[in-house]
Parts: C-alpha cells; sequence; structure tokens
C-alpha cells in the first residue's frame, strides 16, 4: 500500500477544510476504499470517560464505548496503537459486525491529549502487517498537523 500518497491525500483535503468532522469523513472514506479487506473503517472521539462514535464508513456501530474497553477503549486508555489478529481472543472485544476478525486501533493525539482513535476492521484475520500500522500511524500523525476543532 502507498501510505505516501494517502498521506499526500488527506493534507491536500485537509487544505480544503481541516475541520476534524469534514476531515475524519473523509479520512474514513479514502481509507476504507483504499486499503482491501476492509469491513468498517472509521473514528471514535474522546467526550469525557468514553468514546464517541464519530464519521465512519461500513455498518452501523456501537455509539458509546467506556475508556478501558473493547480494543478501542483499551488502545485510548493505554495511548497505544492496538493492532489485534484475531479479535475473538482479545478480552472484552466489542463486536459491533460479527464479521469482524481483526482490527487495528491508531489513538490521535492533540497537544498530548487522546482526542479520538482511528478504528479499521477486517473479515480477514491478521489483515494488518507491521507495515500498515507504521504507514497508517504516519497517516494519524498527518492528521493530528492538520485538524481544527
Ligand atoms: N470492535 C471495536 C468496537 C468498534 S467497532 O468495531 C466499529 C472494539 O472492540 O473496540
Amino acid at each position: 500500500m502507498n501510505y505516501n500518497l494517502l498521506i499526500a491525500q488527506i493534507r491536500s483535503l485537509g487544505e480544503a477544510c481541516s475541520w476534524y468532522c469534514s476531515l475524519f469523513s473523509n479520512a474514513s472514506a479514502l481509507l476504507y476504499e483504499a486499503l482491501p479487506d476492509l469491513n468498517w473503517a472509521g473514528f471514535y472521539i474522546v467526550s469525557g470517560k468514553e468514546l464517541l462514535l464519530g464519521p465512519f464508513q461500513g455498518k452501523v456501530a456501537c455509539v458509546r464505548i467506556p475508556f478501558g474497553k473493547g480494543v478501542c477503549g483499551t488502545a485510548a486508555a493505554e495511548k497505544r496503537t492496538l493492532r489485534v489478529d484475531n479479535v475473538h481472543e482479545f478480552p472484552g472485544h466489542i463486536a459491533c459486525d460479527s464479521a469482524s476478525n481483526s482490527e487495528l486501533v491508531i489513538p490521535l493525539f492533540l497537544n498530548g491529549i487522546v482526542f479520538a482513535v482511528l478504528d479499521l476492521d477486517s473479515p480477514v484475520y491478521s489483515r494488518f502487517s507491521e507495515e500498515d500500522q507504521t504507514g497508517l500511524e504516519c497517516f494519524v500523525k498527518a492528521l493530528e498537523e492538520t485538524i481544527t476543532v
């Protein structure tokens, strides 16, 4: 996957409108189109002690995730990327879509605080490689540098 191209595209979209809601919407659409074997791509936004559903592509998803719960809530609480090869083995995994088998969640920081997480789901086990993780972490960094709230 050419992550440099995706990063250039999101930066260019950010020049048109940097408001996080617009940019997260286009980021979800961009990733959902570009990355093969995804069944969900989107954002959860931190609100108090929970995450609320933000812009996404895919099926209807759960709206509230408490900090520390599921893959998304754990990534937000532990402030680190979680790359899960088999979500069924992840304690407390929240199954929004029973078709999901692997997941990648990357926290997005603003002023050192977790503002949101990028969540990607796949029906393919071990869908996300180390290279995907590195490329998508750079993609999230580009978002961090671009968004306005
Ligand atoms: N599976 C996630 C919940 C979000 S949905 O996959 C869109 C989790 O365990 O945090």
